[in-house]
């Protein structure tokens, strides 16, 4: 857990070695707090070096130990140890200093960085405060405002920054290791007292006040209802207005405070199901670390529409030659355009050089005999699809895997067309493609392993965070979407508003409600699949009473609204009025309060008072309800493979672990009782059903959501 090493005749090498990340578990402490008494007790040694196995200093606490009680040796008085300690220690930085890695950093009298290392205090993503003295010392350190910003953010930073924050002391090309070992022994003879961070005063603005003010607003503002970083707010308050020896006293009380909160776990549930997302099986037994993905060099996309675009962005920017098709001659070079310019802004920004030498633009088919992947962005129609795939099969070498961006047709219909099924699998990406990080990956019946781990490590290298799904209509994300927005609906024919529901939800902490989203993403997409459903519109069957279809309780409102040519942000007018077409302030609009008013009395509707709390419950429970069928039918593996999906692809609120994980938190109990309340009251939503996986998790005694896998018992999974 710590090798203790004695370098040079006199320097104490102690390096922590906790694979993968050196996490600074129970264990570690101990071995830590014995190798440095060992170290300073010693008088052949003189200095003490301290670093990371494997090229990674370490990356803070072992957060896997939050759940239990606290084992060990607490971090803050060995930190204080290290500090107090009459010998230089000096911190040998490479790959990450995180967390409580960097709070050990900052207890260290000299600090030595590889060029490519990391530092940052990520707690706050984590729903707690960086609790080892590090709201304490990164303060005195550095000063307010800086260490404000990086405690409140969780950001990463480069060495390089780090140095020129006065964090590090030298930034190395070198092994770090061996630059801290001769530094280590140059700075014997010198003395320790400034170098004791704690003992430092702190800067202090003279507006401090203000300064907080700000920052709380801003904090406020980007993550509504979130606790983490108001607390860190006040850590480092206490340590412009405490000393060290009180500051440290509060940041534990506020640790207390938020470690004991919801938002923790929830936070700390996202970090792991994150990565667990990543891990996917087939019922054949192949899996992640059984499949080889094959290397994909040049790809090619079809249709350089709005997601076609951010595709083609998203594989340059990963170093993959992509080649563009288009229909016509005037939207290649539009697309053209538009992609160039994404691509030098995200350079820019990036501070790189654009890859535009990996583009070629073509209206040919034919130019992509030779390439290794091809996604197909064209329009969402299952004809025009299945043409493209057909021709493709007669174009492309038998070996180039074939994609299809549909965010809701059947992958396998598609495969079907296709002289190779096997390599044919969902890519699902989410507008914007170059900037949202979740990728859907559709796996079909047919789909082979190898295929599916190259869909997913493609989308690994693009920097998504991919999530293998089953093959029905809309797949998991999409799936879930449809009982939320009817609920939202149903509850503006009932009585609400759209001001007033959005309202509810953005108080939940999405960043958008329902009907801003609508708005943002355009109305007229919802309404064209609705009409060619024969769900509105002309094709609708006469015999269906006015809201109702198949049987079910249907709204019309929606169409109603498109009807008006208000299809949102684009037209300036929606669910809301804008300023101009494209406008993003959104403005109650009172015609849109008249047509519910008139819709309401055409149907004799008599409205009535809805409280946010019903909101929430039936937007929710509904979506969560879904996610339970999507589970039983075998369509996603994993409660948290749910919850990744809408965590990154939907703006659910992180501090709230997603809808399956949300379920959990208020108690499978409560979640069943109000579905069957609300089912009750509105016997023709089948949505507000109750699933019978629900019902057996509750009989089973509501187990927590990490462990539902085993109680899900599919006829047959479709991964
Ligand atoms: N504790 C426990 N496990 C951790 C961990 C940690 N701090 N950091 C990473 N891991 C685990 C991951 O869960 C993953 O496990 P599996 O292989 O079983 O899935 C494995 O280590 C590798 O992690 P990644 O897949 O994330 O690897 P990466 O190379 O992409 O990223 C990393 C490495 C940048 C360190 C990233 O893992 C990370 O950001 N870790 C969390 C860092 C963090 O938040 N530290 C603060 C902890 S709280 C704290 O320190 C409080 C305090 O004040 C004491
Ligand atoms: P879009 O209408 O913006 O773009 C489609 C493009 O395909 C157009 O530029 C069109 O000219 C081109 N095209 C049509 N037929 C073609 C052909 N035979 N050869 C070459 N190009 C052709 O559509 P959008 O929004 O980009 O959607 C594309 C696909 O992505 C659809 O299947 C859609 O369901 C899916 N999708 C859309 C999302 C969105 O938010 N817009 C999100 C996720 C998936």
């Amino acid at each position: 857990m710590a090798r203790y090493e004695l370098v040079k005749r006199s320097v104490a090498l102690i390096t922590l070695t906790n694979p993968p990340v050196n996490a600074l578990s129970s264990a570690v402490r101990h071995a830590m707090a014995k190798s440095m008494e060992q170290a300073l007790n010693d008088p052949k040694v003189t200095a003490v070096v301290i670093c990371g196995e494997n090229g990674r200093f370490c990356g803070g606490a072992d957060i896997r130990e939050f759940a239990g009680p606290l084992r060990g040796p607490p971090l803050v008085p060995l930190l204080d140890a290290i500090e107090a300690g009459e010998k230089p220690v000096v911190a040998a930085i490479e790959g990450v200093a995180l967390g409580g890695g960097f709070e050990l950093a900052l207890v260290c009298h000299y600090c030595i960085a590889h060029f490519k290392a990391r530092l940052g205090l990520p707690e706050v993503t984590l729903g707690i405060l960086p609790a080892a003295g590090g709201t304490q010392r990164l303060p005195r350190l550095i000063g307010i405002p800086a260490a404000l910003e990086l405690i409140t953010t969780g950001r990463h930073i480069s060495a390089q920054e780090a140095l020129k924050l006065g964090i590090v002391d030298q930034v190395t090309e070198q092994n770090a290791c061996e630059v801290a070992v001769e530094f280590a022994l140059r700075a014997v003879a010198k003395p320790l007292s400034s170098r004791r961070v704690s003992m430092l005063t702190t800067p202090c603005p003279p507006d401090l006040d203000a300064l907080l003010e700000v920052v709380t607003m801003e904090v406020k503002k980007k993550a509504r209802g979130v606790m983490a970083p108001l607390a860190c707010i006040q850590a480092v308050r206490a340590a412009a207005t405490m000393p060290y020896s009180k500051g440290i006293k509060r940041e534990s009380e506020l640790m207390a405070t938020l470690f004991n909160s919801g938002q923790a776990r929830a936070l700390q549930y996202c970090f792991f199901a994150q990565r667990t997302a990543g891990k996917w099986t087939l019922p054949s037994g192949a899996q992640w670390n059984n499949s080889k993905p094959r290397e994909i060099r040049s790809a090619a996309i079809i249709g350089l529409g709005t997601m076609g675009r951010g595709i083609v962005v998203s594989l340059a920017r990963a170093g993959i030659s992509v080649i563009a098709v288009e229909s016509e001659k005037k939207l290649l070079e539009t697309g053209k355009q538009m992609v160039i310019g994404m691509l030098e802004r995200d350079a820019k920004r990036r501070g790189v050089s654009a890859s535009l030498n990996l583009l070629k633009f073509t209206l040919s088919l034919q130019d992509l005999k030779d390439v290794d992947l091809v996604i197909e962005a064209v329009f969402e129609d299952m004809a025009l699809k299945k043409r493209v795939f057909q021709e493709l099969s007669k174009v492309c070498r038998p070996a180039t895997l074939l994609c299809t961006n549909t965010s809701g047709l059947d992958v396998d219909a598609l495969a079907g067309v296709t002289d190779r099924p096997h390599l044919v699998v969902g890519m699902h990406f989410f507008s914007p493609a170059h900037v949202m990080k979740l990728l859907e990956v559709v796996c079909g019946p047919r789909s082979s392993s190898e295929t599916i781990a190259t869909a997913m490590s493609l989308g690994k290298r693009m920097g998504k965070v991919s999530v293998a799904v089953g093959n029905c209509p809309g797949f998991v994300g999409n799936r879930m979407l449809k009982p939320y927005l009817d609920q939202a609906t149903f509850l503006l024919e009932e009585g609400a508003t759209p001001e007033q529901i959005d309202k509810a939800l953005e108080d939940f902490g999405f960043a958008m409600g329902v009907f801003r989203m609508s708005d943002l993403a355009g109305l007229d997409v919802g309404w064209r699949i609705r009409k060619e459903s024969g769900l509105t519109g002309p094709d609708v069957d006469p015999k269906n009473p006015p809201r109702r279809r198949h049987g079910r309780r249907y709204c019309p409102i929606p169409d109603m609204v498109c009807e008006q040519g208000r299809f949102g942000q684009k037209t300036g007018r929606g669910w809301y009025m804008y300023d101009k077409p494209g406008g993003t302030n959104a403005k109650p609009d009172p015609l849109i309060q008249n047509l519910l008013e008139m819709y309401r009395s055409r149907y004799a509707i008599q409205p009535r008072n809805i409280s946010d709390k019903e909101i929430i419950e039936r937007c929710l429970f509904a979506l969560a309800n879904e996610g339970f069928r999507i589970l039983e039918d075998g369509i996603a593996a994993r409660p948290e493979d749910i919850d990744v999906i809408y965590l990154f692809g939907y703006g659910f609120p992180r501090h709230r672990g997603g809808p399956m994980f949300y379920a959990s938190m208020v108690g499978l109990e409560r979640v069943l009782e109000r579905l069957e309340h609300y089912h009750q009251a509105h016997p023709d939503v089948p949505h507000l059903e109750p699933s019978p996986l629900l019902k057996k998790l509750v009989a089973c005694g509501s187990p927590s959501v990490q462990t539902w896998r085993e109680h899900i018992k599919t006829m047959h999974s479709h991964l």
